[in-house]
């Protein structure tokens, strides 16, 4: 039985000059040759202008059309970004023993997390080139003393990153309930009080046209907020059946709406799916804030919106345990 510190990523593929063979995708699924520039990109949008109105609808159009945007003039400082990331490339860049006994002070383990690969490593097939880092990260404060105390500032800058990143998102979110006709206030609360964040580092590899660093998917989420590294590409979106580059911006958060989103509107938003690709020269250090109902939560599309519901109502902890059973196939279990 591998452990945990062989098992990471970051551990061996420095030494590995090829592609283990658990890590090569099915044909139908490998990203190819990832060089072709494509000229199509996601919508990017200025929070900063004063035409609220103007605002609102450029964010509503690209939920729907694409179901993601890039954000600029959002006000969180570009010396918090940095910040932030800097020091989740710290954590990621720790010897290997280091990092896990940072994720293991939660005694059931649950409360923060460091696994390779995929939360799913021993029910997928073929593995992620990728190591994640994630954690509750609450405005409350709860679960913080799960959280890692290395490197040393960790808490003070996670904590103060994440604040921000709760008061965006919830800004977010209320354009968008005066975009789609929902009361102000809609999200606040039970569908949102359980935020998460997942730190992904995606180490240089030897062939990327073989693997992917995460798979194609949608986002269990009511919205995620992405902290993309300056400079390397790797996110790419699924648009009329073509994968499109999400361009990395200096000081831009990328947000795209989730699948929980997706059923509270009855699919007029799309949460659109995505995934990963690797490079052979650079590592790439992701930040995703995911937005999360409370578990005893019921997910629906929202009366005030809705005559024909087409999708089903259940709990966010149901909903979960499908998500992950069924990956893909989820949709039919959503369907009324
Ligand atoms: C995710 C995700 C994208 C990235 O965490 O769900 O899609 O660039 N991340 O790491
Ligand atoms: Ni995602």
């Amino acid at each position: 039985m591998e452990t945990m510190e062989q098992r990471l990523i970051s551990n061996w593929s420095k030494v590995n000059f090829s592609v283990p063979s658990s890590f090569v995708q099915p044909l139908d699924c490998r990203p190819g040759k990832v060089t072709s520039p494509s000229s199509k990109t996601i919508p990017l949008i200025d929070l900063g202008g004063h035409d609220h109105a103007h605002t609102i609808i450029q964010i509503l159009k690209a939920s729907e059309e694409y179901g993601f945007f890039q954000v600029i003039n959002h006000g969180v400082s570009k010396n918090l970004m940095d910040e932030a990331l800097n020091i989740f490339k710290e954590f990621h860049a720790m010897p290997p023993k280091e990092k896990i006994d940072e994720c293991s002070k939660d005694p059931h383990g649950v409360n923060c997390k460091l696994y390779a690969s995929s939360e799913n490593y021993k029910k997928d097939a073929i593995q992620y080139w990728k190591d994640t880092l994630t954690h509750p990260c609450p405005p409350s404060g709860e679960f913080l003393e799960f959280w890692p105390q290395k490197p040393h500032k960790y808490r003070e800058v996670v904590g103060k990153y994440t604040q921000e990143l709760n008061k965006l998102a919830h800004e977010i979110l209320e354009m968008l309930c005066e975009g789609l006709g929902l009361n102000q206030g809609y999200f606040i609360g039970g569908l949102s009080e359980n935020p998460v964040v997942l730190v992904h580092h995606y180490p240089p590899c030897p062939d990327p046209s073989l693997t992917l660093g995460l798979a194609k998917h949608r986002d269990p989420t009511i919205i995620t907020i992405l902290l993309q590294d300056q400079e390397v590409h790797g996110l790419q979106v699924l648009k009329d059946d073509e994968w499109i580059p999400v361009e990395p911006i200096p000081n831009a958060f990328v947000v795209n709406i989730g699948l929980i989103l997706q059923i509270i509107t009855n699919g007029r938003l799309v949460g659109a799916e995505h995934r990963v690709v690797t490079n052979s020269t650079s590592a790439r250090t992701s930040v995703a804030y995911f937005i999360y109902p409370s578990f005893s939560r019921i997910i629906e599309p929202a009366q005030q919106l809705v005559d024909v519901p087409i999708y089903k109502s259940m709990s966010f902890g149901e909903f979960r345990k499908s998500f992950y059973e069924k990956g893909p196939k989820i949709e039919q279990v959503l369907q009324s």
